[in-house]
């Protein structure tokens, strides 16, 4: 009652008033910000412009008549390293800091179809060795691998057991919150060769370590491609270390689903923020339009209806940083400054064309297996990953969880990983793009008949999207997937010189993919909380240890 009455009472900062804060934008970066803050008690409220929360990572539903309801998934379908109770990977953290987590579904493989041909082998260690390198590698591809993995081995080890991302925070306390990880810093500075090699493109790591095989060299590029946006020639050989030990260490490794789709992830999180915090809450359809700046600091945000939304201690941008560029409507010179200094030097990568289908499954196994993996990618030649409509990645949820579809039906996604063009699709009439979407759906049904040779008679729903779809649902500037940061260096941190104002999600340190936004988001609640709340929140991951053998 009391507090109730002095907050309608003062509108500055007071003493007894909870602290609170505003997130712009559910996807995992401002989700995760948003939930490890509610977690050490901020009230948080997230104001998401979509219908559907998670950004790149939702899942939508559509009924199809006298058949019943589908699901899809509009982004992410590759996960590993989350059902491992005592994990390293940095969307774990986030979730055991906030307490909630959805079920993870273990399966042991996906499939390609690749110049050579039809690649079809379990992560790990075994199938690699023995089915695949000797039917696409070279004489000595074996060898090469061996020696790859043994080179690697120091860094994916030293990586795997490092300090979590979580102890990181862009102040000068970093070095008491790291600290207290002193110990897993230590075989970073055992680095044959140095730490900074971790840094290098993989490409030159594999140059250094002898490894001349093209398959190999091509596989592994693509494997690269489909985590991080780029190539061998412009990924580090630190998420290169990190991902082969995750997924083709010996012993122990599978890929990951959630229970429910990623949406399970986002609904974690979302659960979080609404059961943590005294009153936090997740808005949909509550577009941003305004940052409030006031006596030269970020106070708030104006919503498209008019509301205004008052927050005490921070304002987060988990949005683009072009989108978070056009909020502040004031000129705020350093800040101006700050986001050309900063970004100036990156490109953004291009976009997608998608189609979801949903299809009659007679005759296919129901489930997950070698015959009909969940997930599989198409590439077309190896002289350029990143060409326009060279790779699609296809998969099929439902075959994981058949919550996904029907009983007899599946639910399939298939795209190409940010090689779209943007430019293509400007200023086209209405005809030329319903024209150009046909177009678009027919080259993807191409690489979903490698794996289901029949798919087209056995469509019951189908939807395209272009890079004017993404670009609308998910208010990212040119439809992009992000931004191109070349190994070597590193997008910007998440405070910014507006007092009041933190940026997270793929525009910041580290940038894309799952792992990496829930680690930006998880960092800029670290440079809101003090270094004690910080503290205590680390206490709540699992210690963790491998002793990789790979
Ligand atoms: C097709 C596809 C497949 C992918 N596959 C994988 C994969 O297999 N593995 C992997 O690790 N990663 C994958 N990724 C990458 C990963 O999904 C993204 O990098 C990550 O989800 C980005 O999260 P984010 O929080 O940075 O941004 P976003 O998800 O873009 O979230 C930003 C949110 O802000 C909202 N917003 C913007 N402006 C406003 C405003 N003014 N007011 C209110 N809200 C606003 C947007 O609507 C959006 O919801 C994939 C991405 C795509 C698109
Ligand atoms: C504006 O939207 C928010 C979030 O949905 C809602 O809580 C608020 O009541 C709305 N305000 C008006 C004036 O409609």
């Amino acid at each position: 009652m009391l507090r109730v009455y002095f907050a309608r009472q003062s509108h500055g900062p007071c003493f007894w008033q909870p602290k609170d804060v505003v997130v712009i934008g559910s996807g995992l970066g401002g989700l995760s910000c948003g939930a490890v803050l509610a977690s050490a008690g901020r009230e948080v409220t997230v104001c998401e412009s979509h219908y559907r929360l998670g950004g790149a990572c939702h899942t939508f539903s559509a009924k199809v008549p006298e058949i019943g309801e589908f699901h899809f998934e509009s982004g992410p379908s590759l996960y590993s390293g989350l059902s491992l109770e005592a994990s390293p990977s940095q969307l774990k953290h986030v979730l055991q800091i906030v307490g909630e987590e959805p079920e993870w579904i273990s399966y042991d493989r996906w499939n390609a179809f690749l110049p050579e041909g039809e690649v079809n082998v379990a992560v790990g260690y075994q199938e690699v060795v023995e089915k695949l390198l000797p039917k696409y590698g070279g004489p000595d591809a074996v060898g090469q691998w061996q020696r790859l993995m043994a080179e690697l081995k120091p860094m994916s080890s030293a990586l795997y057991n490092s300090p979590p991302f979580g102890a990181l925070r862009d102040d000068s306390f970093v070095p008491i919150t790291m600290g207290r990880y002193a110990r897993r810093l230590l075989p970073l500075f055992s680095i044959p060769g140095g730490a900074a090699r971790l840094s290098q493109p993989f490409e030159a790591f594999l140059d250094e370590a002898g490894v001349s095989d093209k398959f190999i060299r091509n596989y592994l590029s693509l494997f690269s491609f489909l985590l991080q946006g780029l190539p061998s020639y412009g990924s580090p050989t630190s998420m290169m270390a990190y991902m082969m030990a995750d997924l083709y260490r010996k012993g122990g490794t599978c890929l990951d689903y959630p229970k429910g789709g990623s949406e399970a992830i986002v609904q974690a999180l979302v659960s979080g923020i609404e059961t943590k915090s005294p009153s936090g809450r997740v808005w949909t359809k509550a577009h941003v339009e305004e940052i409030l700046v006031e006596s030269g600091r970020a106070v708030g945000v104006r919503l498209r209806n008019g509301s205004i939304l008052r927050a005490r201690e921070a304002v987060i941008c988990g949005t683009d940083v072009g989108v978070a560029k056009s909020l502040i409507k004031d000129k705020v010179p350093e800040l101006e400054a700050h986001f050309q200094d900063q970004w100036s030097s990156f490109e953004p990568l291009k976009s997608f064309i998608h189609i979801h289908v949903a299809f009659r499954g007679e005759g296919l196994p129901r489930q997950h297996c070698p015959e009909f993996p969940a997930q599989w990618g198409v590439v077309d030649h190896w002289e350029d990953l990143e060409a326009p409509r060279n790779c699609v990645l296809v998969s099929v949820p439902s075959l994981l969880d058949d919550g996904f579809a029907p009983e007899g039906y599946h639910s399939l996604h298939a795209y190409t990983p940010a090689t779209e063009p943007w430019e293509d699709w400007q200023e086209l009439s209405k005809d030329e793009y319903q024209r150009k979407k046909r177009e678009a759906g027919d080259f993807l049904y191409k690489a979903i008949q490698r794996q289901v040779p029949d798919i087209r008679s056995r469509v019951v729903f189908e939807k395209v999207g272009t890079p004017l779809t993404h670009a609308r649902f998910l208010r990212k500037p040119r439809g992009a997937y992000g931004w191109r940061v070349l190994a070597g260096s590193n997008l910007p941190g998440h405070t910014t010189p507006l007092p009041g104002l933190h940026v997270c999600g793929d525009s910041t340190y580290p940038g894309i993919g799952v792992p990496s936004a829930a680690m930006s988001g998880h960092i800029c609640a670290n440079n809101i909380l003090s270094v004690a709340e910080h503290w205590s929140l680390l206490d709540r991951i699992p210690e963790w240890q491998y002793e990789l053998d790979m």
